[in-house]
């Protein structure tokens, strides 16, 4: 039985990503330090897929906490979510992006590579590419970040990527996601961003729910078809499965591969308000504010590769996305709290 350590496992992509390898006949076990997740999100995890696992509750920058993970169970790759993720923020407290985000992949590789464990996937991120690409992008586009946030994703990409090149027999896939939304269809697990939502779908989610007046949409003057900008917005549980093809694809090749997952559609903030109010059954109310500093106009992905090499494709639909939010949102409106 092939066993996955998924550092950062209670957050968001973790746990929807736990619920798809346990459904598949994975063995998990999970480290998370709870800075930004909940154990709640776990036992949820137990709850849908009827299955036990061991959970740690560390710091992924500590190695002694992880020597001893890889000591007691027997690990044949890691799946590495954890970090600090809000872009804003990361223009704040640059300092502590690069001090938590490069130290969790230095601890984690060093302590892998001690206990003979060679395959790991890593959480990248479309935020990785220039504003300088046309759309969609592809593995290739040109690479350079407008925040810390982004840089962190970028240098832990190199590093991993230096590391294969040194290291007979070690894998690595990097996955560069687009926009994750939506939830488990069980409404059971969920988004459960902290404070206010800086993402467009958790923040929809909170209107709908009452919790916020209006949602804000920055910037109607963009050179798109309706003025707002335009993601490539993709189903969580179609992220999940994006990570299970990537298991298979990691376990059996050595160096790096790196691979976009995203739907490879463009939808605008409008599109996104109009599908959610149709979810919600009502019609949610939106202002047209400033633009947002640093957003650009259209960002979708070329996804290709993914679907010849890992034979993977989003599968899900805008109103699904919308729904599967909408469930989770109104069966859990203060999170798992
Ligand atoms: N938006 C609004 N109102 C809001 C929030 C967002 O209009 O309240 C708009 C943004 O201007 C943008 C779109 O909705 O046009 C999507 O914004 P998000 O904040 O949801 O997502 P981003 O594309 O800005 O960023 C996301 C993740 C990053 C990641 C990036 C990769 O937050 O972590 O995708 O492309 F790096």
């Amino acid at each position: 039985m092939t066993r996955v350590l998924l550092c950062g496992g209670a957050g968001y992509i973790g746990s929807h990503t736990a619920v798809e390898l346990l459904e598949n006949g994975y063995d998990i076990v999970v480290v998370d330090d709870l800075s930004n997740s909940s154990k709640e999100s776990l036992e949820r995890v137990k709850k849908i897929t009827g299955k036990d696992f061991p959970f740690y509750q560390a710091d992924v920058c500590h190695k002694s906490a992880l020597d001893r993970i890889f000591e007691e169970n027997q690990i044949d790759a890691v799946i590495h979510f954890a970090g600090k993720k809000a872009v804003g923020e990361s223009v704040q407290i640059p300092l502590e992006y690069y001090r938590i985000n490069l130290n969790a992949t230095l601890a984690l590789c060093e302590s892998m590579i001690q206990h003979g464990v060679m395959n790991i996937i890593f959480s990248s991120s479309a935020t990785v590419y220039s504003a300088d690409n046309k759309v969609p992008f592809t593995e290739k586009s040109h690479l350079g970040c407008s925040n810390p946030y982004g840089w962190t994703k970028l240098m832990n990409e190199q590093i991993l990527q230096d590391i294969a090149k040194a290291t007979p027999g070690f894998s690595v896939v990097l996955l560069r996601y687009f926009n994750p939304v939506g939830a488990h269809p069980s409404g059971l697990i969920g988004e459960d961003p902290q404070g206010i939502p800086n993402n467009l779908m958790p923040f929809i989610a909170q209107v709908a729910v009452g919790k916020r007046d209006h949602i804000n949409v920055f910037g109607n003057d963009y050179d798109t078809p309706d003025g707002t900008g335009v993601r490539d917005y993709l189903h969580v549980v179609d992220l999940a499965s994006g990570h299970v093809a990537a298991l298979n694809y990691v376990m059996n090749h050595e160096g790096t591969e790196i691979f976009n997952l995203g739907t490879g559609k463009g939808v605008s903030v409008l599109d996104m308000i109009k599908s959610y109010s149709k979810a919600c059954g009502r019609i949610l109310t939106y202002v047209i504010a400033p633009r947002r500093a640093g957003d650009l106009a259209t960002v979708y992905a070329d996804a290709t590769k993914a679907k010849e090499v890992l034979g993977w494709t989003a599968t899900k639909t805008l109103d699904d996305m919308c729904a599967d939010s909408w469930n989770w949102q109104s069966h859990n409106p203060n999170g798992y709290h």
